[in-house]
């Protein structure tokens, strides 16, 4: 597969895509690509951090394909990296915190796939949470030819790693910056690589820009129990290395309509955050300004990263992947500086791509989700995907894009789900009152769709709460999500399907249509496993003639979407902090179009 992939890529002559491609040399044509996946945490590219990176445009942005609408599923560091590693999303893993237990994926992921496609597989940096100096061994993770991994509790000391390679004990970095420790290995083991000869995949995933957590205490068998003040009370703006404490002295977080709105927005917890006051605002300028002064020893790694490979003369055969597990926000909606929301700033996040047929300074609209990045790097290994994979290669070549546009294959959905609660981070994040934390998020388990698709005037945010409270989004009037169009207050869902007479609002008739179909559709993707993630809409259409929102809109189809929605809706009983499926509502629709229309003209409805 791997030399079809190159024989087309040779014969890409099509579109002006094709014209900034890469030539191959026609001597590499035979080995596999090398694939270097370079992963940050928390990075958002909605408040502009790539636009402070500037090796990462110069060896990256303007060599590759920023993709320019990806999106991570569950908005916190270890589903979403279960995820990106497994190609499966949060309901599918249950891996639906950063706490354990994270059982049956160490045999089942994309390094062993990797190994058994002939590949030697590196990874250093932060692998999850809860990977400590107590357990690291027990067992090792599996699939890595050479690991050498950051630990708990010191993952998140800028200047006191502790790292573990292979089977060796942990060793202390006190005093190192962290991103730099990280670099020198990843060179390394680049080199390490290149020594055995065999194509490789290497990782490296940095802690920058994610906040600093000084060691705390948690108890693993009852990690929610453990005493939150413990944990967030050491949580701090990032730490830049000291060669870039003095950058962007004048940057602030940008003034967006979002940034602390004199309206509430959002809805539950969100919508009842105080306006927050300037000093917090100064405090999280400062913040902003850390990240970005963190994320400059990541800019120099990247440029560090592409030069080894230039040494080594494997440049041109070797993809370069940058991402990071999920976005954030500091200020907007007055919310303190965290993720685990569904707002833009915490699922949209950057992705690109560099390497053999990839198109250099180019921007691609296709939408695409953290579940895709498994199966896309198996692609670019020339190696089959997995039946049951949630998620689909992005078509990243111009034959890929080709191939994609002509089986209609790539949706314009992505399925988003969360968990738990929702933290804040930071000094005035949170506070104690009588001992008890105060100032997070309770009840931020949801169930979110994001529909993007421009050429039928899609740009939209629909979610559910488990407080059964409903948004919806149209992110092109309103990209920083303050209007919510759903109708409030929160009719049943079951009523929507009658009469205008009962709703006679307005704006309510308008959205109405969509709302209906939107909903069937997250009650399919809430649930999904495999190929009903992939094309959700074939559940409720079979012949396979709808594969769109604006395709399901089709009047013909009112009384359908009117008929599923009284049998079922997406609800949640209670909020709870985990998937526990009981308390999830309808798992199904129960029929489809084709059922319902026989149903129908037998007039059994
Ligand atoms: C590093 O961590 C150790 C163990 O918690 C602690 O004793 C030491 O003071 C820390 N050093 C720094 C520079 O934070
Ligand atoms: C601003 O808000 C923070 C956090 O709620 C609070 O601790 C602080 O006292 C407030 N400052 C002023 C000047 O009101
Ligand atoms: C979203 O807003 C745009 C721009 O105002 C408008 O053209 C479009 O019809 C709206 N879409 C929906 C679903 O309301
Ligand atoms: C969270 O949701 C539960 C219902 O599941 C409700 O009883 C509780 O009041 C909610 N808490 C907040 C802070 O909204
Ligand atoms: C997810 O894991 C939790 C805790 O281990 C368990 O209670 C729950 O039933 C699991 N959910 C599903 C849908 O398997």
């Amino acid at each position: 597969m791997a030399r079809s992939l190159y024989g087309l890529l040779a014969l890409a002559t099509f579109s002006a895509v094709a014209a900034s491609i890469h030539q191959q040399p026609l001597s590499r044509v035979k080995e596999k690509p090398n694939i270097v996946f370079i992963l940050t945490d928390d990075q958002d590219i909605e408040l502009g951090s790539l636009d402070y990176m500037p090796l990462v445009h110069k060896d990256l942005i303007n060599e590759g394909t920023l993709f320019n609408r990806h999106y991570c599923t569950t908005a916190i560091c270890c589903p979403a990296r279960v995820t990106l590693w497994t190609g499966k999303n949060a309901h599918n893993t249950n891996v639906t915190d950063i706490f354990p237990p994270y059982e049956g994926h160490n045999e089942n992921y994309l390094p062993v796939w990797l190994q058994s496609g002939g590949y030697s597989t590196f990874y250093t940096g932060k692998l999850f949470n809860t990977h400590t100096t107590d357990n690291y061994n027990a067992p090792y993770p599996a699939g890595w030819t050479a690991s050498d991994f950051l630990l708990d509790p010191f993952t998140y000391q800028y200047l006191n790693a502790t790292t573990q390679r292979n089977r060796d004990p942990p060793v202390s970095w006190e005093g190192h910056y962290t991103t730099d420790v990280i670099a020198e290995k990843a060179y390394g083991f680049i080199d390490d690589a290149v020594a055995l000869d065999d194509s490789f995949f290497l990782t490296v995933a940095t802690v920058a820009p994610h906040s600093n957590v000084a060691a705390f205490e948690i108890d693993l068998d009852d990690p929610l129990n453990s005493p939150l003040d413990s944990i967030l009370g050491v949580v701090t703006p990032p730490i830049p290395a000291e060669r870039h404490k003095h950058l962007f002295p004048e940057v602030k977080i940008p003034r967006t309509k979002n940034f602390n709105p004199d309206k509430p927005s959002g809805a539950s917890w969100v919508k009842a955050l105080p306006q927050l006051n300037s000093t917090v605002i100064e405090y999280n300028d400062g913040f902003y300004r850390a990240r970005l002064q963190a994320l400059q020893a990541v800019d120099e790694l990247v440029d560090g990263v592409v030069s080894k490979l230039k040494e080594h003369n494997i440049l041109d055969n070797t993809y370069i992947i940058y991402t990071t597990d999920n976005g954030y926000h500091i200020s907007q909606h007055r919310l303190h500086p965290g993720k685990e929301c569904g707002f833009e700033e915490d699922i949209h996040i950057p992705l690109i791509i560099r390497g053999p047929g990839i198109a250099s300074g180019h921007t691609s609209n296709v939408v695409s989700a953290h579940a895709d990045l498994s199966p896309t790097v198996l692609h670019l290994a020339g190696l089959d995907p997995r039946p049951d994979f949630d998620g689909s290669a992005i078509p990243v070549t111009a034959s890929d894009l080709l191939a994609a546009k002509e089986s209609g294959e790539r949706g314009e959905h992505v399925n988003v789900e969360f968990w738990g609660l929702g933290l804040p981070e930071g000094k005035y994040g949170f506070s104690l009152d009588d001992g008890k934390v105060v100032g997070f998020g309770e009840n931020n388990t949801y169930k979110a769709l994001r529909i993007i698709n421009p050429a039928h005037g899609h740009n939209l945010y629909y979610s559910v709460r488990c407080t059964n409270e409903h948004e919806l989004y149209n992110l092109t009037s309103d990209p920083g999500q303050l209007h919510n169009l759903y109708p409030h207050p929160y009719p049943h869902q079951s009523s929507l399907s009658y009469s205008s007479e009962r709703h006679p609002h307005h704006r309510y008739q308008h959205h109405l249509k969509r709302i209906l179909r939107l909903d069937a559709l997250l009650l399919i993707t809430k649930s999904c496993a495999g190929i009903t993630c992939r094309a959700p809409w074939s559940v409720l259409h079979p012949q396979g003639n709808v594969n769109s929102l604006a395709n399901a809109l089709a009047e013909d189809y009112d009384s359908f979407y009117a008929d599923v929605a009284e049998t079922a809706s997406v609800r949640f009983d209670k909020c709870l902090l985990g998937y526990i499926k009981e308390a999830e509502g309808p798992q199904s629709v129960g029929f489809d179009f084709d059922q319902w229309l026989i149903a129908s003209q037998r007039g059994e409805l």
